[in-house]
């Protein structure tokens, strides 16, 4: 089903989200017929720029970075038009209110209408209000939504603060809270993978399940971003968003169906289950490290400290570790190892599932144990390994692997986070969207981290290019346990 016809309005138009992500999303899912028969997409910043030039530039965004069809392209660009505004002025937005009559009008929208908050974050409570001052939050004539993009606040009293203010003009089922984890086709799998099939669902609780793993790791540094970067640390950028939204998703109870009320429900409760951190949490089960400059495979990669928007004396950690607890039936017990960090030595995403050995070890003392590991980016897959017997005399068993890629399926026209997201929103399904609840109870959950890393006992050094701070294998070698290595 197609979305109906609307528009969608994008504020912080002439920025990097825009260009890199939003534009190309929309361009595939026109490509691909996905988009409803009418529909305008207006972009808006301080810049001034007639539709024309908005619509070369974009064209030549396109053209540098995808393989386009150049009459699909010409024929999507006529959908782009531009409204330039500034958009802390509460006057101004009657252009705004103005351009969206007419193209409301041209496109048979019905008021239907969807404002993407692509701006900095300072922009997030103001840009709501003088919407609403125009009477744009009004559903009277058609939907308005409003999709607001990570960070979602700085800390749980800011984003209450911005929880409140966007609730003053915009009532919950008009929020689309971005997460672009959960748009994830590999995400979403994990409630596929988990709810439809038999042979795992019931072996997954604290019964047959060791322990966890989940990994977000990425070869790159901060690249252009260390201004932000260096004010919000690895905790922000990456854990309190997509790491616990990948874990809630490993963890939560089935939901009573796939909707978005049903499903978010279960989100939260299983983030109001996370253990809350003590100090000696603090001191003993989380590790904080910063990347410094090293050679890798012939190139210097700089420090941390050494990159463009950085302080030359950065405490910011680009690195975190954890192990954290559920407390509830299922999970009471099972460690949760958790690390994301930059300057890794690849980019890869994934979740491992080590099962309990068998009651008694019949053949070699070290028979390897049961690991699922659940790869959410690249590559794409699901890998099991298991133990089998070495052929031969004798009983020593070998650990080998069953492996499935999804590049082998044949539908393998897989949407990216951002186009599954637009769509959704465009239909007016929250489902993979976060809630106000769930935003809070994560910033809830790592808020002890804030204040601890504001000043922290440790802040360990890692060579760029390696897996962080070797204090991070000493967290589960205490256990008697280690990290999977996916090189
Ligand atoms: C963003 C973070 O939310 O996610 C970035 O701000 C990070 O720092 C990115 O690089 C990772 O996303 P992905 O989809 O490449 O894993």
């Amino acid at each position: 089903v197609k979305p109906e016809n609307n528009c969608i309005v994008i504020f912080g138009a002439s920025g990097d989200l825009t260009h890199r992500k939003l534009i190309p999303a929309f361009y595939h899912l026109y490509a691909n017929g996905l988009l409803s028969e009418k529909f305008a997409i207006l972009g808006v910043s301080r810049t001034e720029y007639s539709d024309q030039a908005f619509r070369d530039k974009l064209k030549a965004a396109l053209e540098a970075s995808e393989k386009v069809d150049e009459a699909t392209l010409d024929a999507f660009c006529q959908h782009l038009h531009y409204q330039a505004l500034n958009t802390s002025d509460v006057e101004d937005y009657a252009k705004l209110k103005h351009r969206l009559d007419d193209l409301g009008q041209q496109n048979d929208t019905q008021g239907n209408t969807t404002f993407y908050l692509a701006t900095p974050p300072s922009l997030y409570s103001v840009i709501p209000e003088c919407l609403a001052a125009h009477g744009l939050n009004d559903e009277s004539q058609g939907w308005k939504r409003l999709i607001v993009e990570k960070p979602f606040g700085y800390d749980l009293a800011s984003a209450e603060v911005l929880d409140e203010k966007l609730h003053q003009h915009f009532k919950e089922h008009q929020i689309y809270r971005i997460d672009h984890y959960l748009g994830k086709e590999t995400v979403q799998n994990l409630l596929v993978f988990r709810f439809a099939n038999g042979m795992f669902e019931p072996l997954w609780n604290r019964n047959f399940i060791d322990y966890v793993e989940i990994t977000a790791a990425e070869f790159l540094g901060v690249e252009e971003r260390g201004g932000y970067y260096d004010g919000a640390g690895a905790v922000r950028d990456m854990f309190q968003n997509h790491l616990l939204q990948v874990l809630s998703m490993v963890a939560m109870e089935p939901p009573a169906a796939i909707n978005a009320d049903s499903m978010r429900d279960e989100v939260v409760k299983v983030m109001n289950s996370f253990q809350p951190l003590s100090e000696s949490d603090l001191h003993n089960n989380l590790v904080l490290g910063q990347y410094t400059a090293s050679d890798v495979r012939g190139d210097h990669l700089p420090g941390y400290r050494e990159e463009q928007g950085v302080a030359d004396d950065s405490r910011t950690e680009t690195y975190v570790g954890l192990k954290m607890f559920i407390d509830n039936w299922r999970w009471s017990g099972v460690p949760f190892y958790v690390r994301t960090g930059k300057r890794l030595p690849t980019r890869v995403t994934e979740v491992v599932i080590h099962f309990k050995k068998t009651p008694h070890p019949m053949f070699s003392a070290n028979a390897p144990k049961n690991k699922l590991i659940i790869r959410i980016q690249p590559d794409e897959g699901i890998l099991m390994r298991f133990g089998l017997k070495k052929p031969g005399a004798g009983f020593e068993s070998k650990e080998v692997s069953m492996d499935f890629h999804y590049e082998s399926l044949e539908e393998t026209n897989m949407l990216t986070a951002y186009e599954r997201l637009l769509l959704d929103s465009m239909k007016g399904d929250a489902t993979l969207f976060a809630r106000s609840d769930a935003v809070t109870a994560c910033w809830k959950y790592v808020q002890p981290i804030l204040e601890y890393k504001e000043n922290p006992e440790h802040l360990y050094g890692y060579a760029a290019g390696t897996w962080g701070p070797k204090e991070a294998d000493t967290l589960l070698a205490n256990d008697q346990r280690e990290w999977r290595f996916p090189c």
